[in-house]
């Protein structure tokens, strides 16, 4: 059995390594996107592990069809940028990580919020735009255990962030399309999300990027917010409308945003080597917002996650290749 995977970054090289010598099987690894050139890197392999946001499209599964290679095993959770019709069509098997580290992804939205809350971004551009460094007005911050925290989605990663903000002494509210009953955490359910959206300090977003959760934060659930909340997204950038959120935070209709996912992401966003200089419109603009702080789809980068995406994905496509049961075929 001969494994490749793409888009590998220095710190994943290591477990990358280090399970292919446990588990006696060739792997090797390329720092290129996955698509329908980059594949032919591929020839010979029996299987592909994968990590990006942009598009797994018809192309790279007929290609991989016509290379004879069967599986492709996603080293993250998000299954929104794969056609798993034309997957399906092509006979490709899908697999992805659904819990590398819930604890990463919303421990990041914590951070988000103390930091945008405590105005972080408000004395960096004092000390690194002004070249100023001293107390400021602007610098004053709210205790988070004061206020509400509005989570949206309760799945894994939801609920790790309704633990953590509990315990820094929110109070908890949370809307989701299905809801659990036998939790043991802190916070109660509201019936709509123009409820949450009423009554919040800090929106937090854990809902995945599916057709029916595009652009849900648009110019109308800005204007419902209050004018002193702040909106975390961790999840997927297709959810918010990029251009209602800059619109909003420039009327002043909302407070700040931390925001770690943006829409149309690009293939260099994932190339840990890059040194290109960034050009996105929205990104340029949010980066000169001292009340947004903006990053580069790097919530779930923890050791602990690294490890587990690189192994539960190999583990994968060897239970697959070996003709065994298949943990976490992607639904
Ligand atoms: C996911 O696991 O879906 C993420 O958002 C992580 C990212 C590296 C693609």
């Amino acid at each position: 059995m001969k494994l490749i995977a793409y888009n590998v970054r220095d710190d994943e090289i290591p477990f990358v390594k280090a399970w292919g010598e446990k588990n006696n099987v060739e792997v090797s690894y390329s720092i290129d996107t996955l698509n329908a050139e980059t594949v032919k890197q591929a020839q010979g392999y029996d299987g592909i592990s994968g990590l990006q946001t942009i598009p797994y499209d018809e192309a790279l599964f007929s290609e991989m069809k016509e290379m004879g290679i069967s599986m492709l095993a996603l080293r993250n959770v998000g299954l929104d940028n794969v056609d798993l019709t034309a997957a399906k069509k092509a006979g490709i098997v899908v697999t992805n990580v659904p819990a590398y580290s819930p604890a990463s992804i919303a421990e990041f939205a914590v951070t988000l919020a103390l930091a945008v809350n405590r105005k972080v971004g408000y004395m960096y551009h004092q000390l690194h735009e002004l070249g100023e460094f001293h107390f400021s007005p602007d610098f004053m911050g709210q205790l988070i255990s004061n206020q509400t925290v509005g989570v949206v989605g309760t799945g894994r990663i939801g609920r790790e962030a309704i633990r953590m903000f509990t315990g820094l002494g929110a109070k908890v509210i949370a809307y989701s399309q299905s809801h659990l009953d036998d939790s043991d955490l802190n916070f109660t359910y509201v019936d709509s999300l123009e409820e949450l959206l009423d009554q919040a300090d800090v929106i937090d977003l854990h809902i995945p990027g599916v057709p029916e959760n595009e652009h849900l934060f648009d110019e109308k659930a800005f204007k419902h917010m209050k004018s002193s909340a702040i909106l975390i997204n961790t999840a997927r950038g297709s959810i918010v409308d990029t251009q209602a959120l800059i619109c909003a935070l420039e009327e002043g209709e909302i407070a700040g945003a931390g925001i770690d996912t943006l829409e149309n992401e690009s293939a260099d966003l994932q190339n840990s080597r890059s040194t290109a200089q960034v050009t996105d419109s929205n990104v340029l603009k949010l980066a000169k917002m001292p009340n947004v702080i903006v990053t580069p789809h790097s919530a779930f980068h923890t050791d602990e996650a690294v490890m587990n995406m690189v192994n539960i994905s190999f583990n994968n496509l060897k239970q697959q290749l070996t003709g065994g049961e298949v943990d976490n075929l992607a639904k």
